[in-house]
């Protein structure tokens, strides 16, 4: 059985198991994946900065990591949306993890009011197994850049005749830095980062931009900083105003990779053979700063012309797309039920009434915002029924049902169901009969399987009966069933 659940980045071995999940299944297949380090996303995970949530979580099976996602999302802006990465490696694929993980992701933005989700998938040739499974999921290639890669050390011959068909730059002068930008030049640094924000292509991706302050790009740097020399050189005319700049990163614990990151000449500067001198300025940097990385990566839409121009003509050579998609869902009401059943394989359901009728469900209820499913699990259970939750119940359904009239406020429910086999108990809880009422909640009843499958009565989901039968008989699913209405 697969078990879903975030993992404490500061439980070292767990941290470790984890990411090497990640990396063998980022790296699957790939010439030239690029993973983050493991000393990066360590310290990203566990000191978490003030823009933005990082969370890593794992499926498991007999506490096991069998695959890996990362589920993150800004704090202060672009409020509706989440980022996610799901990886298993190719031993685990197509057993049903990378949708478990991916109902975790779908359970834990209903709980945050998100509705749009977005992710980026390495695709060496015309597609791949992350391709069919987002498409499968129904996202959409919103954006797609070439993956570009150039070995190092940089050939010295190819930068000498560069350097001698770019020509001298006039009216243009270049200052470069390693590290954290000199104070004298961050204002207009951080103007640049905005410009960069504000015109880099992202086709159909859904982003609000948000204008760099000095002081987040300070704090930016000091973050960036602990994991990765950045190596920068900015241009300005003659009269002191920015014109452009490019960054490369040189991972401070990565043998093998660098990425030249950004490259932006400002519109009104272009044309002058900027970007050219300004890259030759920094690879100067990088021949002199390189220790071990062997490869320099970098991206580029496929629509940007001039960029891909300028890549090509320093040696970068393709080695697969990096698409860009994204997912609108409905806005969900999140809950955690129970397929409570006792010793004689009854089952407990609870009677709501509502205006078109009554209806039997699984006892549970709505999540709040900062609740684990099995802690929303263990209040809802205590106070409707009194029954206490077992740390680990299997998880058998997740049921997405997309109606109005299902939840006020909401496009539909997203109700996660998990097994939980009881002794024989008193059905009784913390909550008194009329709080239970002003829910729509009238009532209890246990039923053995022959009467829900004789009974006309309404359940939910609709195909309880079968459900139920399915769980007796064979037990639960490796992973959780997806369910609609
Ligand atoms: C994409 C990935 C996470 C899928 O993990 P998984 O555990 O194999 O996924 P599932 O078993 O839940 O697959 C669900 C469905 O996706 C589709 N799918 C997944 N891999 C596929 C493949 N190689 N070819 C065609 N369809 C595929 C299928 O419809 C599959 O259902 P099925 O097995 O019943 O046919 C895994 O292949 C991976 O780690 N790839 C590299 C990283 C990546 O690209 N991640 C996606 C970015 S978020």
């Amino acid at each position: 059985m697969i078990i879903v659940r975030e993992i404490d980045p500061a439980d070292l071995a767990l941290f470790d198991e984890w990411y090497d999940a990640l990396r063998t299944g980022v790296v699957a297949g790939r010439e030239a994946a690029l993973v983050v380090g493991r000393e990066a996303l360590g310290f990203s995970l566990r000191t978490p900065g003030p823009l933005k949530r990082r969370i890593a979580v794992g499926a498991f099976e007999d506490d096991r990591v069998l695959g890996t996602m990362l589920f993150e999302y800004r704090l202060t802006d672009n409020l509706d949306t989440v980022e996610v990465e799901i990886d298993v490696p190719p031993q685990h694929r197509r057993r049903g993890i990378g949708t478990a993980l991916w109902h975790w992701a779908v359970t834990r933005a209903a709980q945050l009011g998100r509705t749009i989700f977005q992710s980026e998938i390495g695709v060496p040739g015309e597609s791949s197994p992350g391709s069919a499974f987002a498409e499968r999921l129904g996202f959409t290639v919103e954006h797609v850049e070439d993956h570009l890669v150039v070995p190092l050390p940089y050939d010295e011959g190819r930068l000498d005749e560069l350097r001698w068909s770019a020509g001298t730059l006039d009216g243009y002068r270049l200052t470069s830095w390693a590290g954290v930008c000199p104070p004298e030049h961050q204002q207009a640094y951080a103007d640049l980062h905005t410009a960069m924000d504000e015109d880099v292509p992202t086709g159909g991706m859904t982003r609000e931009v948000v204008p760099w302050t000095v002081e987040k790009l300070q704090a930016s740097e000091q973050r960036v900083g602990r994991n990765y020399l950045a190596l920068v050189t900015m241009a300005h005319t003659l009269s002191g105003a920015p014109a452009g700049y490019t960054l490369i990163y040189l991972p401070r614990a990565d043998a093998e990779h660098a990425q030249q990151d950004d490259t932006l000449v400002l519109r009104e500067h272009r044309g002058h053979n900027l970007g050219t001198h300004l890259k030759l300025a920094n690879l100067d940097q990088l021949a002199k700063h390189r220790t071990t990385q062997r490869f320099l990566h970098t991206w580029t839409a496929l629509s940007n012309a001039p960029m891909q121009k300028v890549n090509a003509r320093f040696g970068f050579r393709s080695v697969e797309q990096n698409r860009e998609v994204e997912l609108t869902c409905p806005r969900l009401r999140p809950a955690a039920r129970a397929l409570v059943v006792d010793p004689d394989d009854r089952i407990l359901l609870v009677r709501f009434e509502f205006d078109d009728g009554p209806l039997w469900t699984t006892p549970g209820g709505g999540l709040e915002a900062d609740e684990t499913l099995i802690e929303g699990l263990r209040r809802e259970l205590r106070e409707e029924i009194g029954l206490e939750t077992p740390d680990d119940p299997p998880h058998l359904w997740h049921q997405e049902v997309v109606a109005e009239g299902h939840a006020t406020g909401y496009d539909g429910v997203l109700n996660d169901i998990f097994l939980i086999r009881t002794g024989p108990f008193t059905v009784g809880g913390t909550l008194t009969e009329i709080e239970l009422q002003a829910e729509n909640l009238h009532g209890h009843r246990w039923w053995t399987l022959g009467e829900l499958q004789s009974a006309e009565d309404r359940f939910a989901p609709r195909s309880l009966p079968s459900l139920v039968e399915s769980v007796l008989r064979n037990g639960p699913p490796t992973t959780p069933l997806a369910l609609g209405l």
